[in-house]
């Protein structure tokens, strides 16, 4: 469910009309309603409740300051992957000591500041990687409390860039290696402290099964690791996935009642939860996609049209710099008018600005026949939008829009060029 809906044919997020956003801030712009992601944080914990459940924020999906501000006044912890997503967190208003630090490439430098900081864990995902901790521990005189992620081998039916939980990806400690990785640990390597087990198999996933397969599979292990090591806790790491194709229809209930196969949070907690409650050991999910996917859209004006041999281009102002999820993904984003009105669909390829053929948010698609000027809405695009965004082509980062109600604040004012070159310098000037 999110708060995107037409009232009097004008697209609207909550009580705010999409169109007076672009008017004053003109466009790429994203828009999050604040509804939407109270409503989704709201949804975890209620699902969740049974279990001794923290949930810990992705922030790779969306770390804006004002998103992060939300998530930490609702009491989240968040799932960082760099000492620049922890410097986020510490900058917005969360609490370090709700942080677990994931990502394979850790860097000494990036190590001493989460141990300063006393994060709750760092999830580590190599031998080799523990061993840099324990000795980057030492030598600040520390107990770095530590989990490996252990990869399940379980398919998560999602694209291959965003699949993680195989034997083919670089992600985690094999689940073959593990119980030796967590003995080498106890054995040699006396600055760290035990205190979980991760896992995360891959986002996107519209399936429940295949969570349920690796909770399955990794459960004797985590039973195992609380009697040899006292472990504390099992983060399942993130992955429910959203609604792209039908996502206008997806903010309805109706919506809902006749897709009863989609993935809810609802039902993930309810097949998990049976699993899981025996074990009395504190849960941590790490959502990141779910919980802002859907809470935003990006709106873009159509520039120009042209009538190629083979297709129709509409050409808009938003490019692979501002969501590259299509051209890295596949990714698909339902584009909504910002006036709806009645005029028959087209089949069109809506491109963007920047110089690569790979520039294009929707290919061979049925869209509303926008003309110079028009506003679109490109859907779901608060997960992996804005944060993926580059200046690619020297095109600044668009505007944040964050809606509360009737108001509307900005999150982030759009880049200006001397914001793109900063830092930049003729040689001998550094
Ligand atoms: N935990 C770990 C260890 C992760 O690697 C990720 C995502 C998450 C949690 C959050 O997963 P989520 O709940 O958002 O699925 N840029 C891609 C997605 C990359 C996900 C990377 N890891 C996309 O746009 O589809």
């Amino acid at each position: 469910m999110h708060s995107f809906s037409y009232k009097n044919q004008s697209l609207h997020c909550e009580q705010v009309n999409l169109a007076d956003i672009a008017t004053s801030t003109g466009t790429p712009v994203f828009v999050y309603s604040k509804e939407t992601i109270a409503s989704d944080v709201a949804e975890f914990k209620s699902a969740m409740a049974p279990l001794d459940c923290h949930i810990a924020y992705a922030i790779k999906a969306s770390s804006n300051k004002a998103i992060i501000n939300l998530m930490a006044k609702q009491g989240l912890g968040f799932d960082i992957v760099s000492a620049g997503e922890l410097w986020r967190v510490i900058n917005a208003g969360g609490d370090p000591a709700l942080c677990t630090f994931a990502g394979v490439g850790k860097t000494e430098k990036e190590i001493r500041y989460a141990l300063e900081q006393g994060i709750y864990a760092f999830n580590c995902e190599s031998l080799a990687e523990l061993r840099a901790i324990d000795s980057i521990a030492g030598d600040m005189g520390l107990i770095a409390p530590v989990a490996v992620r252990v990869n399940p081998h379980v398919d998560a039916h999602t694209h291959k860039y965003i699949t993680t939980g195989t034997n083919e990806n670089k992600f985690g400690v094999d689940i073959t290696r593990i119980e030796e990785t967590y003995a080498t640990i106890a054995a040699e390597m006396p600055n760290l402290h035990i205190r979980g087990l991760q896992m995360h198999i891959g986002s996107q996933l519209t399936e429940i099964a295949p969570f349920v397969k690796a909770v399955e599979k990794v459960l004797p292990i985590v039973k195992k690791f609380q009697q040899l090591y006292n472990i504390e806790f099992w983060s399942l790491g993130g992955g429910i996935g959203i609604v792209y194709k039908d996502c206008l229809a997806s903010g309805q209930p109706e919506w809902w009642a006749a897709n009863p196969d989609h993935i809810t949070i609802q039902g993930y907690a309810d097949a998990i939860i049976p699993l899981l409650a025996p074990l009395g050991i504190k849960i941590i999910i790490e959502p990141g996609r779910r919980l802002v996917g859907n809470a935003a859209v990006m709106l873009t004006t159509c520039l120009y049209e042209k009538k190629g041999e083979a297709k129709l281009f509409k050409m808009i102002d938003a490019g692979m710099n501002d969501i590259i999820r299509p051209a890295l993904y596949e990714g698909y984003h339902e584009f909504c008018p910002v006036k709806q009105n009645s005029d028959p669909l087209v089949t069109a390829d809506l491109v963007g600005p920047v110089c690569e053929s790979g520039d294009f948010q929707a290919e061979q698609r049925e869209v509303a026949d926008v003309k110079p000027g028009d506003i679109l809405a490109e859907m779901s695009a608060g997960a992996y939008g804005f944060s993926m965004s580059s200046t690619y082509n020297s095109r600044p980062l668009a505007a944040e829009v964050l809606v509360d109600g009737d108001q509307w604040h900005i999150i982030r004012r759009r880049q200006c060029m001397e914001e793109i070159v900063t830092g930049e310098c003729l040689p001998g000037e550094a």
